[in-house]
């Protein structure tokens, strides 16, 4: 090979390969479900420790896995953040992760909290707990999800619809851990306590508790420490006279779900999206991402903020939360058997 010919071969070798892959290696493309304003924190951070920047394309979770499943090979994406291991199970069905192995991950994440096989990671938790209005019941007078059932409670009870996925996801747990005619048995039960026909989400369950319009209120726990964090005087006037409770704790501990994101299939920058997944394990990273939707670290002894610090303490359940989405669909079928709205 001539002079010529090697200055050729080393200027296309430059100016074709190398230097996209150099521009790629620089940004991670994330599509994401979580939108708080402290998660902008944990991008900036992993930038200025790594030099890699992130840019990101927000949604809504569902709505995000139909484009990446219409994307395909032609999308930018490289990573996933949703929240709900039942969506991450929809993710994981239409085929979209990628399977990671990674010593951090495994290390780091409880093992029920992740895909069995590296497919995503679980790196915030949150509980399916009670809500109560203190005038009207007593802390002693409910204490299981089974509670919710007994007839005394005819009329008092508020919960958002059954096409909602918290709601699937924690009759999959039961029908996971007792079985499909106990779950079913359960639902029935729930409905024939309901105070109204669902509506709203989460928060106007609570709102509905103060308002008197039902008792107890079956919501996810961000929701009622995000009003008790309020900075808002209506906020803070809606909790004043509610309290929450972890269903189970005598028994097989309270439902938990996750945040949590997975490595996409066609990500350009694979190794960018895992050094991301590894980053949120951090101690400093864990604290912002269960902070920004006051959630629960994964890893232990992560400091969030006082109001989830002092309902953190309590016995969550052991199940994989890949099990709600293995029967995700048995669940949607038990809520639409009985008429459950
Ligand atoms: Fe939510």
């Amino acid at each position: 090979m001539n002079n010529k010919i090697l200055f050729a071969l080393l200027i296309s070798i430059v100016f074709s390969g190398v230097r996209p892959a150099i521009a790629e290696d620089s940004t991670l493309h994330i599509y994401s479900s979580r939108h708080y304003n402290t998660d902008e924190k944990l991008y900036t951070d992993f930038t200025k420790q790594t030099g890699i920047e992130v840019k990101r394309v927000d949604g809504k979770g569902d709505a995000l896995i139909v484009r990446l499943e219409q994307e395909q090979e032609l999308s930018s994406a490289d990573l996933f953040i949703t929240v709900d291991s039942g969506r991450l199970w929809r993710a994981e069905q239409a085929g979209l992760f990628d399977k990671i192995q990674s010593d951090v991950l495994d290390k780091a994440i409880p093992e029920n909290l992740r895909h069995p096989e590296g497919q995503w990671f679980g790196f915030s938790s949150r509980a399916r707990v009670l809500v109560y209005n203190k005038d009207k019941v007593n802390a002693g007078d409910i204490a299981t999800y089974q509670g919710l059932t007994d007839p005394k409670w005819k009329g008092r009870v508020c919960v958002r619809s059954s096409g909602n996925i918290y709601n699937q996801s924690l009759l999959a747990s039961m029908i996971a851990q007792e079985g499909e005619e106990t779950a079913k048995i359960w639902a029935k039960g729930l409905l024939n306590n309901l105070a109204r026909k669902p509506q709203g989400g989460d928060t106007d369950q609570i709102k509905a508790v103060a308002a008197g319009i039902c008792d107890i209120a079956l919501v996810n726990s961000y929701y009622f420490f995000r009003l008790q964090r309020s900075e808002n005087a209506d906020d803070l006037a809606v909790v004043e006279n509610l309290d929450l409770i972890f269903p189970d704790q005598n028994d097989k501990g309270t439902h938990i779900n996750i945040s949590g994101a997975g490595v996409l299939k066609h990500a350009k920058n694979k190794e960018a999206a895992v050094k991301f997944l590894e980053y949120l394990t951090s101690e400093e990273a864990q604290a912002y991402f269960a902070d920004g939707n006051n959630e629960y670290p994964v890893i232990q002894n992560v400091q969030v903020n006082d109001i989830v610090e002092k309902q953190k303490n309590f016995k969550k359940q052991h199940v994989s939360v890949r099990e709600f989405g293995v029967y995700q669909k048995k669940a949607k079928m038990i809520f639409d058997e009985i008429g459950f709205p």
